[in-house]
């Protein structure tokens, strides 16, 4: 089959994402509350070079230009995600509302509308108000009430305009780094804290889709969901042992499905019933399985694991074994996984998919007559979008693609150092110079209308 000319439907989905933290900046403007990730950014030693999103991409002042560059592109929606303490800086509705950071997004709101651009709305990427992890942040189960409160807000100043709504992104990666790993806010290694931000995340879920559902008329509710492959490696290039098989089968149980299960399919996964059960309360399934209307996947590349005693769950991250394709900044590339991944997803979930992140972050600059030639991001997106049309053609249900993400961007522990975007940042200046894959990008959305519409293209 050609991989890359397979047909979608007609009314498909393109678009690009970002989230709050890593584009806004303007971290102490107008009235905006500390977040988790700016206190940690602002630990030494957590994140490479020092950086934070203090500045980032200055989006809180640029939106405009950054919308007229979406429109640029040709994309039909944008996928971004309200900072929690930009609009409740103290968390809670009851401890005073922003009306400032709430205007910030109902301009944006406006002016992506007024660009054709349809909003998705996230209302969570990992920025908790830091008064909230103060009062326990997820392993206190008020937070699920919080959460609901904070969701209703947004619905009601909102949700006249924006009608896709996603609860969570993807809540295996803050909980897992940031309560087993250590790699991300609050930084602690402790399991009973692991599984009870497990299962608060996923009350916080159907509580706020409950809010969603009767607040937003119309509204289209999702949430998203990390999605990769979990592959065994063994010890220092040795084949995987039973005991390393086991290991990345605990990480497949947290990574894959410690979220969408209990959220669409009603149950935990067997490995991690008993590490729930203190925390899990009478009728609490029934509170965490609301209906939605999409499944939202994030997915890059398979992942790695071997056994490690040595750690709280028993198993440690791996870096792809030598001889397994990476791009240049070590993440394994294989778009089959993705067709694979959207095949089971569809198969197990009998949701509407779509592809809420997917892109290749490398260490670029502009060359010597300024632009930036992205060949390798390209080729991935050429492969990875051929993967999907794949997975389509096969059967699965996939609506829309997003591509992480139309800006370069502070991508978390690695801060400014790996790119991710369409779009170049030149961060002294703020300057955006869009890349080849953005054109690459436009180019795509421009044939696939025009083949939808059944105008002949080259
Ligand atoms: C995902 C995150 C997103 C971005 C990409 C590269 O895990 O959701 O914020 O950092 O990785």
């Amino acid at each position: 089959m050609d991989k890359t000319n397979g047909r979608l439907p007609p009314d498909f989905v393109w678009g690009v994402s970002t989230a709050s933290y890593q584009i806004e900046g303007a971290a102490r403007e107008d009235g905006r509350g500390p977040s988790v990730w700016d206190t940690w950014s602002h630990e030494p030693g957590r994140i490479q070079n020092g950086d934070t999103g203090d500045v980032a991409c200055d989006h809180y002042h640029r939106w405009a230009e950054d919308v007229a560059l979406m429109k640029q592109l040709g994309v039909g929606a944008y996928r971004f995600s309200v900072a929690w303490p930009r609009v409740l800086p103290h968390g809670t509705p009851d401890r005073g509302i922003n009306e400032a950071g709430l205007a910030f997004y109902d301009r944006l709101v406006d002016g992506l509308l007024g660009a054709g651009i349809e909003p998705w709305l996230c209302l969570y990427h990992w920025d908790l108000p830091q008064a909230l992890q103060d009062r326990g942040g997820w392993t206190n189960r008020d937070i699920a009430a919080w959460f609901a409160d904070y969701a209703r807000l947004v619905a009601s100043r909102l949700g006249d305009r924006v009608k896709h709504f996603a609860t969570f992104n993807e809540p295996s990666v803050f909980t897992l780094f940031g309560y087993s790993f250590g790699w991300h806010p609050p930084g602690t290694k402790d399991l009973p804290s692991l599984y009870a931000a497990f299962h608060h995340v996923n009350l916080a879920h159907g509580a706020a889709v409950d809010v969603l559902r009767a607040n937003v008329a119309g509204a289209r509710i999702g949430a998203v969901h990390n999605r990769q492959p979990c592959r065994a490696v063994g010890k220092d290039g040795a084949p995987p042992s039973a005991a390393d098989r086991a290991a990345a089968g605990i990480l497949d149980d947290i990574w894959n499905k410690a979220f969408p299960d209990p959220q669409v399919l009603g149950h935990y996964p067997e490995s991690l019933r008993a590490g729930i059960a203190p925390h899990c309360r009478d009728g609490d399934m029934e509170r965490i399985r609301r209906p939605v209307d999409w499944f939202g996947i994030n997915h890059y590349g398979p992942i790695y694991a071997r056994e490690d005693r040595g750690t709280p769950l028993g198993f440690a991250w791996a870096d792809a074994p030598a001889d397994a394709p990476r791009s240049s900044i070590g993440w394994s590339v294989d778009p089959d996984a993705f067709r694979d991944t959207l095949l089971e997803a569809a198969a197990r979930y009998r949701l509407p998919i779509y592809v809420t992140e997917n892109g290749a972050g490398a260490v670029e600059k502009p060359d010597a007559t300024g632009a930036v030639n992205d060949s390798e991001r390209i080729e991935y997106l050429r492969r990875y979008t051929g993967g999907l049309r794949e997975a389509v053609a096969r059967g699965a249900d996939v609506r829309g693609y997003f591509v992480w993400s139309i800006l370069d961007n502070f991508e978390w522990g690695a801060g400014y150092a790996n790119r991710f975007g369409l779009v170049y940042v030149d961060y002294p200046t703020q300057r955006r110079i869009p890349k080849a894959s953005a054109h690459w990008y436009a180019d795509m959305i421009r044939r696939e209308r025009a083949a939808a519409r059944g105008e002949a293209t080259s």
